[in-house]
Order: C-alpha cells, then structure tokens, then sequence
C-alpha cells in the first residue's frame, strides 16, 4: 500500500482525461448505459478502483448510496477534493475506503452491495480472475456487476490513427499496449470476461461500446470545441447510440460489460 503506483497520475487522469471530450463522453455514456440496468435509488453501489469518483459520484448524484474502494491514497485524495465541492446531501451518501480490488469482500466486511462497478482497473492487473471473482462475491443475488476494460479486438485502431503502422500490424495479434496515460496495460474480450462472470455466478446481461469518434478525432488531432454545450450534448447523444449498436459498439477501444448475479 506503500508504493502508491497511481500518485504520479492523479492529475493527468482525473483533470486532464475527464477534462477532455473523451471523458466527458466516458463519464455520460456509461452513466446512461448503467441506469439501463440499475433499479432506481435508492441503492447501494460498490465501486472498486473507482479512483476520484468521476463514475460513481455522479450515481451518488442520482441518490445512490456509494462506496468508492481504490488503493491508492494519491487518488482517494483527489476523490475527496472532488467530493467536497458537492452538495452536503451528496457527500453523506459516499463512503470512500482504502484497499485492492482482490481484496474487496474483505475491505467491504463481507458487505453486499445492488451494483458493483470496476471500470478502467482490469487493464492494470496481470489477470482479471481474481479481481472478477471478488466483484462478483461483492454483489448481492439478482445484483448487476459492470465491468469497463480495453478491448483486445481493437489494438490496432489506436496506433493507426497514430500512423505507428508497424505498432498498427503487430497489434491485431496483440494484447497488451502502453496506454494513454503512459503505462502499460493489457486488453480483454467480451467473450473471456462472459465466461468468467459467469464462472462466478454472474449472467452477461449486455455489452456495449464506450467511445468511438471522439477517439478518433483525438487521436487524428482534431481539437473538439467544449466550449458548445449544445454540440457537446449532440457529440454525447451520437457516441451513446454507437456505443449500443453493431459494428460500431466493436470497434470502440474500451467496452462496458453488464451482469446480473443469478439468485
Ligand atoms: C484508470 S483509473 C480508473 C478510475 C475509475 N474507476 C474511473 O473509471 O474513473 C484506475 C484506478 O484503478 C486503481 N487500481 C489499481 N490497481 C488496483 C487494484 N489492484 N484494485 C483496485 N483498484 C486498483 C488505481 O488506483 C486507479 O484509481
């Protein structure tokens, strides 16, 4: 717990990629990709590697009763920071806590919770059976798990746009990359996280796709205008719809994996 890996990449994470067109669009899409499945507030919901709470502060917002489990202090820091510029209502409703994500049911006392998130966290570990386990031991019968990782089927799209044609060829067979925060990571698929849900008594409910254009219009260079909430909202509103539908929901590099623990 000493060696906080995470310290160096607070800022760059939570100011600077939230801050960005892609951000906004992660945090909208999968918010509404969530309420999809979520029986509304009021809830419980476990957050596991939930770093500053950009995903489930918003479901804090929204009147769930949120537990935010990361191990890095650096980064429940920043949660903190974030939290205390919401309103008193909201703030009583969130409970941060230190610990892995392998450790979870632990961390939690053995707690279960109506939605257990693990989003962008999968990609950092060596193997995701045992964080997946615990996430699944974490939500009650009936209860949904929502898994958001990189996708193993689209590693060449990221070093196309990048004219990297070389990194673009080897990484149609490829796993693992140094992601956009300058750390390596490594990819998943949709199939492998199915199975092993479901391995732990977790039935794959749905998948969807997390952005797309707004990637590629990153990665091309192109500067998106923040500045025009209505063209934002309509960015948001067209990234949703692909996020959900064939073949574009397959070439999103990131995917958003639904489960339901079965009774
Ligand atoms: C890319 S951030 C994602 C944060 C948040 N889930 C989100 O979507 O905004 C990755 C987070 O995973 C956390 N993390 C790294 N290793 C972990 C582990 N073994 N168990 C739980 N969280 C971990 C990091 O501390 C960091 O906060």
């Amino acid at each position: 717990m000493t060696d906080d890996a995470w310290a160096g990449l607070v800022d760059s994470f939570a100011e600077g990629a939230y801050a960005s067109a892609k951000g906004l669009v992660r945090t909208y899409v999968m918010h509404q990709q969530l309420l999809e499945h979520l029986a509304g507030p009021p809830g419980t919901v476990l957050d596991v590697g939930g770093g500053a709470g950009h995903q489930s502060f918003p479901l804090a917002q929204a009147g769930y009763e949120v537990t935010l489990l990361d191990p890095s202090a650096a980064m429940l820091d920043k949660a903190r920071e974030r939290l205390d510029r919401l309103p008193e209502e909201v703030r009583r409703r969130v409970t941060l806590l230190q610990g892995d994500g392998e450790k979870a049911v632990e961390a939690v006392g053995g707690r279960v919770f109506d939605a257990v998130l693990c989003h962008g966290v999968l990609g950092y570990l060596e193997q995701p059976d045992g964080l997946v386990d615990q996430l699944c031991q974490c939500a009650v019968p009936g209860g949904l798990v929502s898994i958001m990782t990189g996708n193993a089927q689209t590693m060449a799209v990221r070093p196309a746009l990048e004219q990297r044609w070389a990194d673009a060829l080897a990484g149609f067979d490829s796993v693992e990359e140094v992601g956009v925060l300058g750390v390596p990571t490594r990819a998943d698929t949709v199939e492998h996280l199915s199975e092993l849900l479901s391995k732990h008594g977790v039935e794959a409910l749905q998948w969807y796709g997390v952005w797309l254009f707004t990637d590629w219009l990153d990665f091309s260079g192109v500067e998106v205008d923040l500045s025009d909430s209505e063209r934002v909202a309509a960015m948001a509103a067209v990234e949703l719809e692909a996020s959900k539908r064939d073949p574009y929901r397959q070439l999103s590099r990131p995917f958003h994996l639904v489960g339901r623990r079965l009774p």
